[in-house]
């Protein structure tokens, strides 16, 4: 369990306790010259040691003698992970009073989706397109955070994710650099606020820097081979989206990049962040990711690492020692430029200004996790509810009506709190309510029978299955409350098969039987394989791990309060075998034309025994409603390099349920000097309407939307292109724009 790993102690601790907010500086905030002429005058005076500590962070631990007197002279520039609020104000008070220069800590902590509310996590959120939602979101985390005396969260996680079998992909986005820009930039927003210094916002950090998630084989910290062009399209576009709304700092990964590992790329952290992004942010290594250079393979010992380290461009060394080892060493002897110890330390120093800790913020009274407020629990109902994607919805069987009768609710993750909230859920389980709490709170505990055939998701034994029968004979409707548990998803859980755990399909195959209406809700971190099971019921609501507020959320969607709008930030596969599969990829020589295999089809670029095409396409989604989408319109048959035109359709709602669409925007170039994705997203929207109700949704497109890179070059090409105003990637027909130079 990851709570017993020494870095998770004392989380919990923190969130229980209560007590007052932060007092703000009440000063005004020195201007950028003002704090590089403060950190030049202690650089000055900083001894290499001083500067060494600074660039170390650890896992705040017990706060023991040692510790404190380790802080007295100025050991550690950061502690993460845990303290109570006593033993922080006491570290504070140490490193502020009785350090030689004075200089305070930073206080890290992951608060990855939420701390006392948890809310979906990120994948989920991506779900709900809606990253002004996301932002609100992130800005309750802030304030809950900020409360406890932590000053820098270890989120938002931006690394695209195209492999399933990787158990992370739950802490992302999810596959598209379009999708998860907006929503990286959201969650930045939303913890920074519109002032670092303020007593309610955190600084963020955007992780892990970078290609973590196109780990090979999805097997955790696996190596990533990717050419620069789709390094830079891809897997850098949230990155460089994040620098550009002025995110705080980077996390450098674990992972090998190309064969230079992520911790030590001076390509990545120096070229591309510091030489072209202007970044003058601070950067912090992942979890003893400098003393890990050795296994990779890139360092011959600790000395080595911290030289390749901190020359790489890495600025704070998490958890292992390398730096504080060796760095004197490595100054003295002349192999380590001391200009590059300055410089970490320097945007180390400029972050805690920035944020204000040598100020009243540093001796503010570290407070409590307050509880959830309503309006925090309001927006983790409304973000759960917009996360959730329907994915089958045969004949109509939802929603149900408010009379329905009575329910068999079914399933191992009926009422489970903790694994609804998912992977990194920081804060307590208690406040959570699970679907059943709140089935039997709308429709009365005598309307709904329970009966989880299944201990946990796991459970292989059938012993249970009698009893959920039992339940089902005497329902009008069945929900079956499947997935994976929470610890199957997040860091070190990666899974080689996708399907549902335990004796999960085997449960759903003994209910069905009795032929009523039964309604998948699947709860996982991440796509699942389904198949099987979506064929034997009628509904399918994809949930993720919904959070504090995830039952009430499936239940008002499955009693028909609200339409489901949640699409899919990532392309759901037929089998394990089509991984990785995503929709923007390029097209082959061969391109399959239909999903058959007929025998004339034989030489495309397909498999023999399952479709090429996925269970679920990238984008996708139904609603309660229909919606019908015109042509798309162009405002122009041609744009200029460096102009735009507008791209429109209408979008009507057909059916007889009011509902948010996500109207989607694609392209395709279809000849360049490099081959282009089949499709590429350029922007959505989310728009209300009501039944029988159309509007006319209208795009801006610009041609800097069409650039793409070759290598480090970034190309607008002029060509015809393809375009789509659609509800997923595979949907609708194309109208045309030609770019001229
Ligand atoms: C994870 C990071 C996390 C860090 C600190 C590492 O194992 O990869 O995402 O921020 O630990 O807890």
């Amino acid at each position: 369990m990851r709570s017993s790993h020494p870095k998770f102690r004392n989380i919990r601790a923190v969130v229980l306790i209560a007590a007052l907010a932060n007092v703000s500086s009440g000063l005004r905030a020195a201007t950028p010259a003002e704090i590089e002429k403060k950190i030049d005058a202690l650089i000055a005076r900083m001894t290499i040691d001083e500067k060494l500590g600074q660039m170390s962070q650890r896992v705040f631990g017990d706060l023991t003698d040692k510790d404190k007197e380790e802080i007295r002279q100025g050991r550690w520039g950061s502690l993460y992970g845990g303290g109570t609020p006593a033993q922080k104000i006491e570290a504070q008070r140490i490193a502020l009073k009785e350090s030689r220069l004075g200089i305070p800590l930073i206080y890290a902590q992951d608060v990855i989706h939420g701390l006392s509310t948890t809310f979906p996590i990120p994948l989920g959120q991506a779900a709900s397109w809606d990253p002004e939602l996301v932002r609100q979101a992130a800005r309750v985390a802030a304030r809950e955070t900020a409360a406890t005396g932590i000053h820098w969260t270890f989120s938002p996680m931006m690394d695209i994710a195209r492999d399933p079998r990787w158990g992370r992909i739950a802490e992302g986005f999810g596959e598209d650099p379009q999708l998860a820009s907006r929503m990286a930039v959201a969650m930045v927003r939303g913890y920074q606020g519109d002032r670092l210094d303020a007593p309610d916002s955190i600084a963020a950090c955007a992780k892990h820097y970078v290609g973590y998630g196109a780990a090979e084989a999805g097997r955790d910290y696996n190596t990533p081979w990717i050419p620069e062009n789709l390094l830079r399209d891809v897997y850098l576009a949230p990155f460089q989206a994040s620098r550009e709304a002025g995110v705080a700092s980077y996390m450098s990964a674990f992972n090998d990049l190309n064969a230079v590992p992520a911790s030590a790329n001076a390509f990545t952290l120096r070229e591309v962040l510091r030489d072209e992004w202007k970044y003058d942010g601070l950067v912090v290594s992942d979890y003893t990711a400098i003393a890990e250079l050795i296994p990779h393979g890139y360092a011959a010992d600790g000395e080595q690492a911290a030289l390749k380290g901190i020359r790489g461009g890495v600025e704070m060394e998490m958890v292992s020692t390398e730096y504080w080892d060796y760095g004197k060493k490595l100054v003295a002897n002349k192999q380590l430029d001391p200009k590059l110890v300055d410089e970490a330390v320097r945007d180390i120093l400029r972050i805690k200004f920035r944020l204000g800790l040598f100020d009243a913020r540093g001796l503010a009274t570290p407070a409590a996790a307050p509880p959830p407020t309503a309006d925090a629990l309001e927006t983790a109902r409304k973000l759960a509810a917009e996360s959730l994607v329907l994915l089958k919805n045969e004949n109509g069987v939802l929603p149900l009506a408010q009379s329905v009768g009575k329910i068999a609710v079914i399933g191992p993750l009926a009422d489970s709190k903790i694994d609804q909230l998912g992977t990194w859920s920081a804060g307590p389980a208690d406040t959570a309510v699970t679907p059943l709490a709140a089935l039997r709170e709308t429709l009365g505990a005598n309307h709904v029978v329970y009966a989880p055939g299944l201990k946990n998701s796991r459970d292989e034994g059938h012993d249970g299955f009698a009893a959920a029968v039992e339940a089902v004979r005497g329902a009008d409707a069945v929900l079956l409350f499947l997935g994976e548990d929470a610890g199957l998803s997040g860091e070190a859980s990666s899974r080689a098969y996708l399907d549902l755990p335990g004796a999960q399909e085997a449960l759903v195959t003994a209910v069905v039987q009795a032929g009523k209406p039964c309604i998948a809700v699947i709860m996982a971190g991440r796509p699942l394989t389904f198949h099987n099971v979506a064929g034997k019921v009628g509904a399918v609501l994809y949930a993720w791990h919904p959070g504090t507020m995830g039952g009430p959320a499936i239940a008002d969607a499955i009693l028909g309060k609200f339409a489901p709008s949640g699409r899919l930030p990532v392309t759901f596969p037929r089998t394990v075998g089509q991984v990785p599969i995503y929709y923007d990829h390029l097209n082959t020589g061969r391109p399959a034309a239909e999903t058959g295999l007929a025998a004339e089809d034989k030489f495309r670029s397909k498999y023999l025994d399952v479709s090429f095409t996925p269970e679920y396409p990238f984008g996708f989604g139904l609603s309660y409603t229909t919606f019908a989408y015109g042509q798309p319109h162009v405002s122009a048959a041609q744009m200029r390099v460096g102009g735009s035109i507008t791209v429109s359709a209408e979008v009507a709602n057909t059916g007889h349920a009011d509902a948010d669409e996500i109207v989607q925007l694609y392209t395709r170039q279809l000849a360049a000097s490099l081959s282009r994705p089949v499709r590429e997203m350029r922007d959505f929207r989310r728009v209300h309407l009501k039944a029988g109700e159309k509007q006319t949704v209208e795009f801006t497109l610009k041609s800097s939307a069409l650039a793409f890179h070759k290598g480090a070059q970034l190309v607008t090409e002029p060509g015809t292109f393809q375009v789509w105003i659609a509800p997923d990637s595979s949907a609708g027909t194309p109208g045309q724009f030609v770019l001229v130079p």
